[in-house]
């Protein structure tokens, strides 16, 4: 994973961008569902993207937990080597596959052209928009799923803190917006349930948040096997230490401090700000859990994808 040099030059080119050229882009849809601006502008060249047999997916609804089960994956594919998981800030380390921001800024597929294999790959693509050609190659992906009041509450303060994004306004408002599928990337329902059903068909490890706040060594367990890397116990639970929200949190190298603050202003909202299962409670009202509970009901329906957490 010598990504190293061409990816640093990567997060120097965000810090070059002349002013007033990163602001917050407005969603437009590409098959139904919205995304930023500048991700519609390049649609192209993300669907016709070349995968690699030996490409390594993460895919995430955004904020269920994606920069905590890349912290994870890096260091077993290192062994348990901190040192090497330090090499660079975790979106660095896992260029962002559809990510397209204006000039002088490189896409995620510029850079992923650049990078050497094997390439470690975000995305928060939901399932059927996927390039096909990671099908095709049969490369395997991790998806992490987080249950959806805890990825609301999380999502409408990250849309605060995170510049590019629109504006979420109200905490009132934003929750139907998210009940709609009116955020970027779309409907928290279809992604969940889109990955769910494409596991029968692909490699992918579905892996739940929640599960790993219960149990972190027996979800790195899976994850391990799933890379086929077989680490001892020693090499586990430092692991399982080094990717604790307590050490992320004051890791520089995945606390996304080193993104300058035109893109991620962390004084709003910290990026690590909680990292806790069942926070939603101390920000919707009894109506809001109500109608959340109903449309999630509605939603969910002939699903057999189940969220362990009494929501
Ligand atoms: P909160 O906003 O609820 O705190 P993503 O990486 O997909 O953007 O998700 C971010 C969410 O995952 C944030 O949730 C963040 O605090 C949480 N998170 C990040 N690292 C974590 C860790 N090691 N343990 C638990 N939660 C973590």
């Amino acid at each position: 994973f010598s990504q190293r040099m061409d990816l640093k030059d990567y997060n120097q080119s965000l810090l070059d961008v002349p002013q007033g050229t990163f602001y917050r882009f407005c969603l437009e849809p590409v098959q139904g569902v919205p995304l930023m601006k500048p991700i519609v502008n390049d649609w192209k060249r993300v669907e016709s993207f070349q995968a690699r047999p030996d490409d390594f997916l993460i895919a995430t609804y955004p904020k269920a937990g994606t920069t905590w089960m890349q912290e994870i994956i890096d260091l077993v594919l290192h062994e348990g080597d901190v040192e090497k998981t330090k090499r660079a800030p975790t979106h660095v380390r896992f260029p962002f596959l559809e990510i397209c921001s204006p000039p002088p800024v490189p896409s995620g597929i510029d850079v992923l052209e650049k990078t050497p294999s094997p390439r470690l790959i975000k995305t928060h693509l939901p399932y059927l928009l996927v390039p096909k050609s990671f099908w095709e190659q049969n490369c395997k992906v991790i998806y992490v799923a987080r249950n959806a009041k805890d990825n609301v509450v999380s999502y409408y303060y990250f849309d605060q803190m995170n510049k590019t994004q629109p504006d979420p306004g109200p905490w009132e408002t934003y929750i139907e917006k998210f009940l709609r599928g009116d955020v970027a990337w779309g409907s928290w329902f279809d992604h969940v349930i889109g990955w769910w059903e494409a596991k029968a068909k692909h490699p992918i490890l579905y892996i739940f948040y929640e599960d790993m706040k219960e149990d972190p060594k027996r979800e790195i367990r899976k994850v391990m096997t799933f890379l086929e890397k077989n680490l001892s116990e020693d090499v586990l639970e430092k692991v399982v230490q080094h990717t604790s929200f307590k050490v992320m949190k004051e890791n520089p190298m995945a606390n996304y401090s080193s993104m300058p603050d035109y893109i991620m202003d962390h004084s709003s909202s910290p990026f690590m700000r909680k990292g806790e299962v069942g926070d939603w409670k101390n920000q919707f009202t009894d109506a809001q859990r109500k109608m959340f509970d109903e449309e999630y009901a509605k939603k969910m329906q002939g699903t057999d994808l189940n969220f362990k957490v009494q929501i």
